[in-house]
């Protein structure tokens, strides 16, 4: 089973993706691929998420994974649908029994002091910050590396291409999330070559 951890061995950025049509998800996957972006955070908000999931799943060399998970259910969803890696926008018990009975590694979301605990003593020390700008951004990540020196995080939420570079510097972030590598303009206009130049500059960061 794939270590949360590992995901950030692959690139810098790992873009969160929103699939309102199910013909883009391979092609998307592809120009994200070429452009050096092989970890897919594909989320479950929409009604063609999970076959979106499956068929990205497919495409060489892409490491896909469900994000939003909410629910148990969406667990064995994704699980189902060849995730082999799930991403939470918070952490609950139940989604974390859920993803062990299912093997599915988890990558789960806190935005305080108290949910990094919470997820330490459930036994994650990989956590994504979320919504990272929202909660306090590089201040916080600097702030929560003095209790914290052995927690990593994967902050996400109101990044861009110019401010991720402030994030990466960190030395408890090991990655960065955003939507910026797929503007849904360039996907509703099919312009492929436009998100491998994005997924391109995402992955030349640090
Ligand atoms: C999300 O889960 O929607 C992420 O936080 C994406 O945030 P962004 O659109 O600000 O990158």
């Amino acid at each position: 089973m794939l270590e949360t951890l590992s995901l950030a061995s692959h690139g810098p950025v790992i873009p969160v993706i929103v699939i309102q049509r199910l013909e883009d998800a391979v092609p998307l996957a592809e120009a994200l691929v070429a452009g050096g972006v092989k970890v897919l955070e594909v989320t479950l908000r929409t009604p063609v998420a999970l076959q979106a999931m499956e068929a990205m799943a497919k495409v060489p060399g892409a490491i896909v994974g469900a994000g939003t998970l909410r629910s148990p259910q969406d667990v064995a969803n994704a699980k189902n649908a060849g995730c082999r890696f799930g991403v939470s926008p918070g952490f609950t018990e139940a989604i974390g029994s859920a993803c062990q009975q299912h093997g599915l590694p988890l990558l789960p979301g806190v935005s305080t002091a108290s949910e990094v605990m919470q997820a330490n003593a459930a036994g994650y020390g990989f956590l994504k910050l979320f919504p990272a700008v929202a909660v306090g951004g590089v201040n916080l990540l600097k702030a929560l590396a003095g209790p914290f020196p052995d927690v990593a995080f994967c902050p996400t939420g109101g990044i861009s291409l110019q401010t991720a570079p402030d994030f990466l510097n960190l030395p408890n972030v090991k990655v960065c999330g955003g939507s910026w590598l797929t503007p849904q303009d360039a996907v509703d206009a099919k312009d492929w070559a436009r998100i491998t130049r994005l997924a391109a500059e995402a992955s030349a960061l640090r």
